[in-house]
């Protein structure tokens, strides 16, 4: 089974970005043929600022690597460095109706709300869709939003397949349904466009402040407390066994203990959950040229992957003459 995933190299990475997206990433890598890549063409629909995407991209690909990316077992690679991709996007244009880009969400969103769009958010899908289609997975893994970019890739496929045979593999989406949304500091689903992210790599008493901030109900320390709909509690579940998670229930319905307490336990258990990820990212940060030795490797790997593809492609469409 081969999974195939990118991600725009965003900036800070959140509790949620991790338990809904990068670790099923990790565990997939021992059962599945797994590439995985930073797509950082498509960054640049929101970031203009070149040092800026240079230095988000190497962040990402840092933050990635120390949170279990294994380049030994993943094909992990930064798009730009597969050029081939662009040739894909240029060919597959031909075959992307102007009405099925115009119904994309992540388009007409940004038009709706007056934003000055462009050619590049326009064709976002188109790319997006060479990404996938040039390494023939079985499953791109996505969340909601993504579902229709996949379902466009789909739709390329089969038209370009219809013209020249079957060439493209189809590939299907899969949105892991049962991943709960990680609920923010303020209990809405977190996410860094609301301001209420914890985040992975944040500074200990930054990060003591920002779960200090969690909004819980106002009960008296001696009074029981509810934990099904506490946001400590919530949180604090993704970071503990069963034993540990029967201990904090307890701890909740015996009632002398006040919210504060159960914050100072978050902060202890999510500091040291993510000890080992911390060092890990402390010794590539400190060794850049290292990372861009594993990003090299994986580049070449994907190309090796792609190549026999773009060959076939340029020829049955003549780009090969
Ligand atoms: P953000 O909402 O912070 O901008 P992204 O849209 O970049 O996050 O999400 C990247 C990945 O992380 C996606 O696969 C998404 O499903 C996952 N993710 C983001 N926020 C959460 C959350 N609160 N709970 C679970 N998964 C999340
Ligand atoms: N558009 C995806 C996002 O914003 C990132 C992405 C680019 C992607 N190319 C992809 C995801 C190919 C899956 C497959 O999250």
């Amino acid at each position: 089974m081969r999974l195939l995933t990118g991600i725009q190299p965003s900036g800070d990475l959140h509790i949620g970005n991790y338990f809904g997206s990068i670790k099923q990433m990790v565990d997939a890598q021992n059962d599945s043929e797994t590439f995985a890549f930073i797509a950082n063409y498509h960054a640049m629909t929101s970031v203009n600022d070149g040092q800026r995407l240079a230095e988000l991209t190497m962040q990402s690909a840092t933050d990635f690597l120390a949170l279990g990316i294994d380049e030994q077992k993943s094909t992990f690679w930064v798009q730009s460095d597969v050029k081939e991709v662009l040739e894909l996007y240029w060919i597959l244009s031909s075959f992307a109706p102007m009405g099925l880009l115009e119904r994309a969400h992540s388009y007409k969103d940004k038009t709706a709300r007056g934003f000055a769009t462009n050619h590049s958010l326009f064709s976002y899908p188109v790319l997006m869709a060479a990404d996938i289609l040039l390494f023939s997975p079985d499953i791109v893994p996505v969340g909601k939003d993504q579902i229709q970019h996949v379902e466009i890739a789909r739709d390329i496929a089969i038209k370009f397949n219809n013209h020249y045979g079957d060439i493209l593999k189809i590939p299907e989406f899969k949105v892991e349904e049962n991943v709960a949304t990680v609920p923010g500091t303020d209990g809405q689903k977190m996410s860094k466009s609301y301001g209420n992210t914890v985040n992975i790599f944040g500074e200990e008493k930054h990060q003591l402040k920002t779960i200090k901030k969690i909004v819980t109900e106002n009960v008296a320390m001696e009074e029981p407390k509810q934990y099904e709909e506490c946001n400590v509690y919530n949180m604090a579940k993704l970071f503990l066994n069963e034993i540990e998670l029967i201990d904090l229930q307890d701890r909740y319905t015996r009632g002398g203990e006040g919210h504060g307490h159960f914050k100072l336990y978050l902060a202890d258990v999510m500091w040291e959950y993510f000890r080992d990820f911390r060092e890990k990212r402390a010794y590539y940060n400190k060794n850049q040229n290292e990372v861009r030795e594993i990003l090299k490797m994986g580049a070449d790997k994907a190309r090796e992957q792609a190549l026999p593809m773009v060959e076939i492609i340029r020829s049955v469409t003549g780009i090969k003459y």
